[in-house]
């Protein structure tokens, strides 16, 4: 039974995959071709880890996780200020983008997503979004679980090392100090504790970041969407 045929299919285009693998560039990059909005929805899981943070939440305590997943107003704008955000992240009001990447939060995250509760409410309110179309939808379970009737869906991949040079990169070029072995370890880390949640969708398009720009995955990607850019065309 193929229940998938039978939905209406979603003008969107979900991204999933482990950490580091360039989901959220591609996504971004994607999202700017298409003149679509770029959701990463892994800010909903850390905008819920800050505040469970920040109001003293016991994070072993399903059911008040889910409480505040329920009543956490978080809203995602497009940037409204240049320093080198994708995006603004409000919880409550209040412009919570950077603190979204504290390490506390990173520490954290992994236990607050695996309840299945918070994961509920978060998924339903993921896939309103997504339901609006002309979305580019980033995170781990979008194209199997979240919306499975997206009209592409890509699962993006790169190898450890490869991932923690870019994480590397990313922090040198933001002026933060990094050490290569500390950050593949971290990687390998979260590659353990996102395993629970990572579903890729039996009929997403698996690609490779490794050694490719991501201006030659954008072009794949566009292609595959019966979008092929211009550059794509004339090579
Ligand atoms: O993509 P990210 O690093 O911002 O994700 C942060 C955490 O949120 C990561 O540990 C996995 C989790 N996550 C999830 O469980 N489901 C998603 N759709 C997106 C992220």
């Amino acid at each position: 039974m193929d229940t998938h045929a039978r939905m209406n299919v979603i003008p969107a285009i979900t991204i999933d995959g482990p950490a580091g693998s360039g989901k959220s560039t591609l996504g971004e990059r994607l999202a700017r071709a298409l003149g679509w909005l770029y959701f990463d929805t892994g800010v909903m899981y850390r905008a819920l880890t800050l505040a469970a943070i920040g109001h003293a939440v016991a994070l072993d305590d399903p059911a008040a996780l889910e409480r505040l997943a329920e009543a956490l107003v978080i809203d995602v704008s497009p940037p409204q200020v240049g320093d080198g955000r994708q995006y603004t992240v409000c919880v409550d009001g209040v412009d919570v983008t950077w603190s979204l990447r504290r390490s506390d939060v990173e520490q954290q995250i992994s236990h607050v997503a695996a309840h299945p509760g918070v994961r509920r409410v978060m998924r339903a309110r993921q896939r309103q979004i997504g339901l609006r179309g002309h979305v580019v939808l980033v995170g781990r379970d979008i194209g199997s679980v979240v919306l499975p009737d997206a009209a592409l869906k890509i699962y993006l991949v790169a190898s450890i090392d490869e991932r923690a040079r870019r994480r590397m990169q990313e922090r040198s070029a933001r002026g933060q100090p990094a050490e290569l072995a500390a950050i593949r370890a971290d990687i390998a880390r979260r590659d353990e504790l996102d395993r629970h949640v990572m579903q890729p969708a039996h009929d997403a398009v698996q690609l490779s970041s490794e050694g490719r720009s991501p201006d030659e995955l954008v072009d794949q990607v566009m292609r595959l969407f019966g979008r092929p850019t211009s550059s794509a065309v004339s090579s």
